[in-house]
């Protein structure tokens, strides 16, 4: 038996899975998150689980499940919502789903920089409430890409896919940071510089990193106050890399000009965040990897890599932790 505790898949998943009875499939049928107490009851006996980036697989789900379970399928990239440390000790292998929503993601982060630099939320809301009411020298003026520093942190997979959409724009230096230097940030003529370089002489700072104990809270007070007045922070990575009083002080004390987040905590924000206040915080619902072509490759990557779990087989992209 397989627990999934997806339900918008299930168009694509149930032929994976079903195909010459391979195996039974017990689904959550709702849009919304299953509710805790559901997985719990739902993996009992399980011997394989696909889940969202929502559901926190710690030991009390691992216990839940029991023994038969030989394969946890997450369908997204990020797995700091994975105990790995228990689920390594109860010899359980990990499927998830780089590359493929690499360019999504990356689109979406340009994006979300741009409409945040160049205020186009705010902009919107003009037209829209009747504070439209000449082309006047310096309203809405924002910030541009041509000529700019941007720093990158985490100039992995996506990161990488970011910085190479930026180059075109006329980004005059492109600096990177985070554990190693990397070959492939040649390409768009990366440096490698400690953080601290980074965050003071960029332009644009775009968070692309993993949420790992060092990354937590990376981005706080310290942080912010190194970076210019003019600059424009954003991230699509995850929430907790960023302390969100620290960056709300920033964003309100015209210490860094705006900030544009795809991730926060927790998600959803409650509509009464102060974050939300600010007309120079974009926040966006986590859609960085939102295109109907992605999310049904993430899907049957998902349910390929439970199959080869299951089978005991390759996985197409396994996990090595
Ligand atoms: C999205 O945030 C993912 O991890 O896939
Ligand atoms: C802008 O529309 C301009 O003509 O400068």
């Amino acid at each position: 038996p397989v627990y999934q505790s997806v339900c918008l898949y299930y168009m694509l998943l149930v032929p994976f899975c079903l195909h010459g009875n391979r195996c039974e499939v017990s689904l959550w049928d709702s849009d919304e998150p299953v509710p805790r107490e559901e997985l719990l009851k739902g993996v009992q006996g399980a011997h394989g689980l696909l889940c969202l980036l929502s559901d926190k697989i710690d030991a009390e789900v691992l216990d839940a499940a029991g023994p038969n379970l030989k394969v946890i399928s997450t369908l997204s990239v990020g797995f700091d919502h994975l105990a790995l440390d228990e689920i390594k000790k109860r010899g359980i292998r990990v499927g998830y789903t780089p590359d493929v929503l690499t360019d999504a993601t990356a689109e979406l982060t340009v994006a979300l920089l741009l409409a945040t630099a160049r205020r186009l939320p705010e902009g919107v809301e003009e037209v829209k409430n009747g504070g439209w009411s000449s082309w006047k020298p310096l309203w809405l003026c924002g910030y541009g890409l041509s000529g700019s520093t941007v720093g990158v942190i985490g100039l992995g997979r996506i990161g990488m896919a970011i910085a190479r959409r930026l180059m075109p724009f006329g980004v005059k230096r492109l600096l990177y940071s985070g554990r190693t230097a990397k070959a492939h940030a040649a390409e768009v003529n990366g440096e490698f510089v400690p953080l601290d370089t980074l965050v003071s002489e960029s332009d644009f700072i775009v968070v692309s990193c993993s949420l790992t104990p060092e990354t937590q809270g990376l981005c706080d007070k310290a942080f912010f106050s190194k970076m210019k007045n003019t600059a424009v922070f954003v991230n699509s990575s995850r929430g907790a890399v960023v302390n969100q009083e620290d960056l709300y002080e920033a964003l309100s004390s015209g210490q860094i000009a705006a900030a544009g987040l795809d991730v926060t905590t927790p998600e959803p924000l409650p509509t009464n965040h102060p974050l939300l206040t600010l007309k120079n915080c974009v926040v966006l619902p986590h859609i960085g990897s939102a295109t109907y072509s992605t999310r049904g490759i993430m899907a049957a990557l998902s349910a390929q890599n439970l199959l080869g779990g299951l089978q005991g087989t390759d996985m197409p992209s396994e996990l090595t932790y």
